[in-house]
């Protein structure tokens, strides 16, 4: 009797940062890994050696989410390539600053495209395959706490990212039993060129618990709703508590 493929995971945005932690963590509790990646290759190909050491058959793909039609050949590109995805993390994320004042259809529309319009399609596409299989899965949404503690900087992400909680809703109500779809959101959890060292860890405390969420944090807790087959239309929050806390701008320009 044929050994079924393990179980496989795409994870967006995945040659860097969160991602690659993401990817990591659930190649080491043997997922079979899909790096998807726009402009960081080199990275990709790194972390896909990564995750091959640990579970075998992990492979790199490009795709630019701005562009629909590229979004809509990627989970197809996957299952050909890999024979099956059981689950999506919408990990990948657009994080340009605008405001009330700067504000432009263009930024909106950009963020939207990048960080809401292509986890739905993703997430659509995982149903339809999932039910063409007769199998199930899961689809894990990257949020972040400030849509529980909201600041006005960053307007076009936050509106993308509010969208993203919505349909985290609306698509565990549209497609189950197939597909559980859970939110996870991190607080600050690693720095940007904008902040020095001593500034990221001076906010990383401002918490209730003294800590946000460190990359492997936010990782484990991705891994467990992938495991946890009762979770879904729901978000877990991996913040150390910083969603409680009011914060009048973003952790970057603070
Ligand atoms: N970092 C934090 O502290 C923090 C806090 C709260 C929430 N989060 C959430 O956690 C997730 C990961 O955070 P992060 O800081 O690791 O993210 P990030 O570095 O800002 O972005 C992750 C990846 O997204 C990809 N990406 C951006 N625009 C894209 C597009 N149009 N098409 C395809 N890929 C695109 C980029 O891939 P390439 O490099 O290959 O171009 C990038 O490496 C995000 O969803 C973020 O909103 C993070």
């Amino acid at each position: 009797m044929l050994t079924p493929a393990p179980r496989t995971v795409l994870v967006t945005g995945a040659a860097r940062r969160l991602g690659r932690e993401i990817a990591l963590a659930l190649a080491a509790g043997g997922w079979r890994v899909a790096v998807h990646y726009r402009g960081s290759m080199q990275d990709a190909i790194h972390t896909v050696a990564d995750c091959d050491q640990l579970t075998g058959g992990c492979a790199a793909f490009d795709a630019d989410f701005e562009d629909e039609s590229a979004v809509r050949a990627l989970l197809p590109r996957v299952a050909a390539q890999m024979g099956r995805v059981d689950a999506v993390v919408n990990n990948a994320s657009l994080f340009e600053h605008d405001t009330a004042a700067s504000f432009t259809y263009a930024s909106l529309e950009r963020h939207l495209r990048s960080n809401t319009g292509a986890a739905i399609v993703l997430a659509q596409q995982l149903h339809a395959h999932l039910l063409a299989r007769g199998d199930t899965g899961c689809v894990v949404n990257l949020l972040d706490q400030k849509l529980w503690n909201l600041n006005p900087d960053f307007l076009s992400y936050t509106l993308s990212k509010a969208a993203l909680e919505a349909a985290n809703t609306v698509l565990a109500q549209a497609l189950a039993p197939q597909l559980r779809v859970v939110g996870v959101a991190p607080g600050l959890t690693l720095t940007s060129h904008l902040l020095s060292d001593e500034k990221f860890a001076a906010l990383h405390a401002l918490s209730p618990l003294g800590r946000s969420s460190t990359s492997a944090d936010v990782a484990a807790t991705v891994k467990f709703a992938l495991d946890n087959a009762s979770i879904t239309g729901t978000t877990l929050l991996v913040d150390g508590g910083q969603h409680l806390m009011k914060f009048d701008r973003d952790f970057s320009l603070m």
